[in-house]
């Protein structure tokens, strides 16, 4: 029950939209909405867009996130981007585990923990994405399936490290479906993500990680969310590529 310890967190999740001009336009459309912001504001990007963002939101208090990183530093590894290229153009964050990577791409537990574990290694913090689908809900198993996300995708990460990782819980069903987990059903399983933390590591330790919801969260339904203790931010994919809504929910973090 301590919130105030933990840093509020809403990043925009882009996904495979926007060409770098169209997000240059868009983040300068953003940052004079989010400016007095009272929690981190970041804006993951595609990996083209990256330096053009970057540049675009110098002097500003948005942070810039790459949507996925390969865990070797360098090699035969076609289409992939290591964390030294992101670490060099300035990239702060990297979201990580995404249920599309996991569904579209192959992206395993194990997977996720090596990329987790090289992103934290070159100073870059990840965002590391865990959920059930809806066959795993209703066959009453999403505690047994992100338990076991958590316990993976952390593994051998340490407490020191911790403090670099946000958790974004986001129940895959609701994800740009327009099908938002009410409030409580996110608070429930935000809160057992933070008893998953305790064990694997203490009290405090869980305490201090920032767990975001994503999934069809918006203006309208955010601040709703956001109240909940265990909910301290948001992983916003489609409502971050409209400047009004995204802004009208780093209000509704700010006023959390
Ligand atoms: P939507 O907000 O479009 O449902 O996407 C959520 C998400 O996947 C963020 O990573």
């Amino acid at each position: 029950m301590k919130k105030d310890v933990r840093k509020a967190i809403i990043a925009g999740n882009w996904k495979m939209n926007k060409t770098p001009s169209e997000a240059k336009a868009l983040l300068e459309e953003i940052a004079p909405l989010v400016k007095d912001a009272g929690c981190e504001v970041v804006a993951c990007v595609p990996y083209v867009d990256l330096a053009t963002a970057i540049e675009a939101t110098k002097g500003t208090n948005i942070k810039i996130g790459a949507e996925n990183c390969h865990w070797a530093e360098s090699g035969a590894f076609t289409g992939e981007i290591s964390t030294g290229m992101l670490k060099e153009i300035g990239v702060e964050y990297v979201v990580l585990g995404h249920s599309e990577r996991r569904q579209y791409f192959g992206e395993t537990d194990e997977t996720v923990n090596k990329r987790t574990k090289a992103a934290l290694a070159a100073g870059l913090k990840p965002i590391v994405c865990v959920g059930e689908l809806l066959w795993e809900r209703e066959c009453n198993i999403t505690e047994e399936v992100v338990a076991r996300q958590i316990k993976l995708d952390l593994w051998d990460v340490t407490e020191e490290e911790l403090k670099n990782v946000t958790i974004a819980y986001e129940p895959v069903w609701a994800i740009g479906t327009g099908k938002t987990a009410t409030a409580e059903q996110a608070e429930e399983v935000c809160a057992f993500i933070r008893e998953c933390l305790k064990k694997l590591y203490n009290e405090a330790a869980a305490e201090a990680v920032t767990i975001q919801y994503g999934g069809s969260m918006n203006d309208k339904n955010a601040d709703e969310l956001l109240q909940k203790v265990n909910v301290d931010g948001g992983l916003i994919g489609g409502a971050s590529l409209v400047a009004e809504k995204f802004a009208a929910i780093v209000a509704a973090a700010t006023r959390n």
